[in-house]
């Protein structure tokens, strides 16, 4: 449906409250069901799946230092919302026994493992039958990390790209002291904003594609019915679970908590004037002053040079100033195209674009607030030290094909552009107190969001991927393209270009009295959730130093 846009204001999550206490902690009790929610003022009710009854889902507010305990309760029906392929994972997901699978990740959690939500912890309604790996039904958080912006979202495996997109995640946001002291925009004036692409049927239910039509770059000949797709993209932007929005701000400071939630696409984002009336779009609009991303806030404010690139599941923490615009309307402008190769090497501009995110009206009334001055300082971000690195991995991204001629992308860990599937041992495996460099080399034609559970990790820069090799060639900090400013800090994902090595240096264990000491099984992946679920993911285990 061609839905007429800027109709519908865009609605801020509910926050929910715990229902009672574990072992002296809050515990709260989110349920998963089916409900119908008017997505766009013309569209009648869309079918999705939520959280506490909303998408997307309630915000869980936690404290720095306070554990809560979570229970998630599946109270979905039998029949997938939207059609899944049993050819995924078919031998270990038992597609034709009834309920449906679901297990919720905490991302950028430093999660115990029991309670991370790993793919095969999928469990159906009323926990009557759960996977191989479930271990309990009330979630641990120990929310022993810095304060930052964190979301939930369904895991299950095969099927989390259906999952997610039928409405399955929410804001999680950890806050401290130190932060409150900041003085940084609150109240009415700190939004988060999830952005994600959808497209919808006639009579608003969602539209997922189920077969894949073969085009030159992905010769699928398959003729499966329902197929996996190599990728999704949406023709209609959604922020906050409205289709085509706008947002009304006063002429003062905002704090927006931005989150990629799409299955694969990028945004590469910028504020546009805009006039509302030609739909033409002027001069640049107020920049994007990063406070945080991923992993908490970063040392210092830093203005945004052009764009800021978030792929599926980033988040940006950022300030933006509209005293200067009282009366005006602005535009957030995305000019990432699909299958997004970075802001070097921009894909075909018309390859499936969502140019036009969300407008911001700008109150044209005088505000009472005074323009406040964000501090110089926000945190300390310690540097993990090079020289106290015990291990280097050389990781590759590879683009192979499955048993019916499809795309499949794959993690490798050999100097080959071959990769491992999730069901291949485990290969990464520290030792928790371990520091390692990763270094992540993309072999594919389209960049890709890896994604570490557990750690947060530092980039340390880029190359291209003809200039390293790992046998040979030592990492040469000073010869590498430095991180962008939204990499700076604390990172759980990291955009990684096609013919180009990223690398990243974390530590498994606690770090000068940040993040937990955890061992176990983790996963890192592709956050394409389309080449997540098939089958770019990967298993590690931080093991503990006495096994
Ligand atoms: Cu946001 Cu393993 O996921
Ligand atoms: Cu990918």
């Amino acid at each position: 449906p061609d839905l007429e846009r800027w109709v519908d204001e865009i609605p801020r999550p509910g926050v929910i409250e715990p229902s009672g206490t574990k072992d002296g902690q809050p515990h709260y009790e989110v349920e998963m069901a089916e409900i119908e929610q008017k997505l766009h003022r013309d569209l009648p009710p869309t079918t999705l799946w939520g959280y506490g009854g909303q998408f997307p889902g309630p915000t869980i507010e936690a404290e720095q230092g306070e554990p809560i305990y979570v229970r998630w309760q599946n109270h979905l029906p039998d029949e997938h919302l939207l059609p899944e392929d049993p050819t995924i994972h078919g031998d270990i997901i038992p597609y034709d026994e009834p309920g449906a699978r679901v297990v919720p990740h905490l991302h950028g959690g430093n999660v115990e493992h029991e309670s991370d939500g790993k793919p095969q912890a999928w469990f159906t309604r009323n926990f009557e039958r759960t996977g191989p790996d479930f271990e309990k039904k009330d979630y641990y958080y120990a929310n022993d990390q810095p304060p930052a912006t964190l979301w939930y979202h369904d895991h299950s495996l095969g099927i989390t790209r259906l999952n997610v997109y039928a409405g399955l995640a929410g804001f999680y946001l950890i806050r401290n002291d130190h932060e409150r002291e900041l003085d940084l925009p609150t109240g009415d004036n700190e939004i988060p904003l999830v952005l994600q692409d959808r497209s919808f049927n006639e009579d608003g239910s969602l539209y997922y594609p189920t077969d894949v039509p073969a085009t030159e770059e992905d010769e699928n000949d398959s003729h499966l019915d329902p197929s996996i797709v190599p990728q999704f993209y949406g023709d209609t932007s959604t922020v906050n679970g409205k289709a085509w929005p706008r947002l009304s701000v006063d002429p003062e400071q905002y704090r927006f908590r931005l989150l990629n939630g799409a299955n694969s696409r990028y945004y590469n984002l910028k504020l546009l004037e805009y006039d509302d009336e030609s739909g033409d779009t002027g001069e640049a609009g107020p920049p994007f002053v990063q406070i945080g991303n991923d992993g908490g806030l970063l040392s210092k404010p830093v203005e945004t040079a052009d764009r800021l690139e978030l792929g599926s599941s980033q988040r940006a923490d950022v300030v933006v100033d509209f005293s200067e615009y009282a009366g005006e309307t602005l535009l957030l402008h995305n000019n990432a195209p699909a299958k997004y190769r970075g802001t070097s090497g921009i894909g075909p501009e018309d390859s499936e674009p969502l140019p036009e995110v969300m407008l911001i009206d700008v109150a044209a009334a005088e505000s009472e607030q005074e323009p406040t001055q964000l501090p110089d300082e926000l945190t300390q971000v310690p540097e993990i030290p090079i020289e106290s690195v015990d291990t280097e991995r050389f990781l590759t991204l590879a683009r192979q094909t499955d048993e019916y001629d499809r795309p499949l992308y794959a993690l490798g860990t050999r100097n080959e552009k071959i990769g491992y599937e999730l069901t291949d041992p485990v290969t990464e495996t520290p030792t928790l107190g371990d520091t390692e460099i990763w270094s992540l080399a993309n072999f594919t034609g389209m960049s890709h969001p890896i994604h570490l559970h557990l750690v947060h990790f530092q980039v340390l820069g880029r190359q291209s991927a003809a200039d390293y090799d790992p046998a040979e060639d030592d990492i040469d900090l000073d010869a590498l393209d430095a991180p962008e400013s939204y990499e700076l800090g604390w990172n759980d994902v990291v955009t990684v270009d096609p013919g180009n090595v990223v690398h990243v240096i974390a530590h498994f264990g606690e770090f000068k009295g940040l993040f937990s000491d955890q061992t176990g099984d983790y996963m890192w992946h592709c956050h394409m959730i389309e080449h997540e679920d098939h089958d770019m993911m990967r298993p590690f285990k931080v093991r503990s130093p006495d096994d």
